[in-house]
């Protein structure tokens, strides 16, 4: 398949261009970058099934483009830090927006079968009733204080793709809501949940997300967690 990655210089995004790589399924790999010289030092910069492109979420006939032309959209996008009052700037809202309605466009223009895919991602911390499993620091001050911003945004990613009267079942969408981001080595070792929170579970490595990612979203025919919202965690 051909797969869209938005985010690719990211702690997660790397590890995902990783796993496309390295699937069965010789995925070709469009990593978008806003400074393509950031994957110079990938491992497999060079490979031949990678096409590494400049370019920006905040460009929407850019991404209209590149929409068009693939089967899988992923977004591992995000701001690299919340601390020192920074806000998401649309990052997650808009770039719903946009991804959104160039995947409508691109399949109206196609054959009426033509589905393309999304998968973003968010966070565990937007779930309601999820800080219960998250310690007392996280609950009473990250979250508030640093958090919410982006979070409120993720709320309005998921709804731009989730919501009925959006018609939502135009789209093969799937988000995944993962706890705090670590980067340990791979475990493969983890729970995950559809539509539900796990109970503890508050840390998942980037490189088990990305493998998740790419093994049990990309790759995967069967629809499991088509049309979910799903959490892993340790
Ligand atoms: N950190 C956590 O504990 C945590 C927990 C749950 C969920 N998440 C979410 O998980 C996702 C991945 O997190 P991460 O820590 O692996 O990511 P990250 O290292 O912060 O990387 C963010 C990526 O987004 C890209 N980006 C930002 N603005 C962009 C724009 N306008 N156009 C194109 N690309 C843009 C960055 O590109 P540049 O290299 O050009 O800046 C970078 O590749 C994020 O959505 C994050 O919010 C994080």
């Amino acid at each position: 398949m051909k797969v869209l990655l938005f985010g690719s210089t990211g702690r997660t995004g790397l590890a995902i261009i990783t796993y496309l790589l390295e699937s069965p399924k010789s995925h070709i790999v469009t990593a978008v970058a806003r400074n393509p010289s950031a994957l110079a030092d990938h491992p497999q910069h060079d490979h031949k099934n990678l096409r590494i492109v400049k370019g920006d979420l905040k460009n929407a006939s850019f991404v209209e483009e590149q929409v068009a032309e693939h089967d899988v959209v992923v977004f591992a996008a995000g701001m690299s830090t919340v601390m020192g009052g920074r806000t998401p700037d649309g990052i997650y809202a808009e770039s719903a927006k946009t991804i959104r309605r160039a995947i409508l466009q691109a399949q109206r223009v196609s054959d009426s079968q033509r589905k393309i895919r999304f998968i973003g991602v968010t966070s565990g911390g937007i779930r309601p009733g999820n800080e219960v499993n998250f310690p007392f620091i996280y609950q009473f001050v990250i979250k508030p204080l640093f958090l919410q911003p982006s979070y409120d945004e993720m709320v309005l990613m998921e709804r731009e793709f989730r919501d009925p009267d959006q018609n939502a079942e135009e789209i093969d969408w799937s988000f995944v809501q993962p706890p705090r981001l670590t980067d340990v080595e791979r475990t493969g070792n983890y729970r995950v949940e559809a539509e539900k929170m796990i109970v503890g579970g508050c840390e998942i490595g980037r490189k088990d997300l990305a493998a998740f990612i790419v093994e049990r979203m990309v790759d995967d025919e069967t629809g499991e967690f088509r049309g979910k919202e799903v959490t892993l965690g340790y």
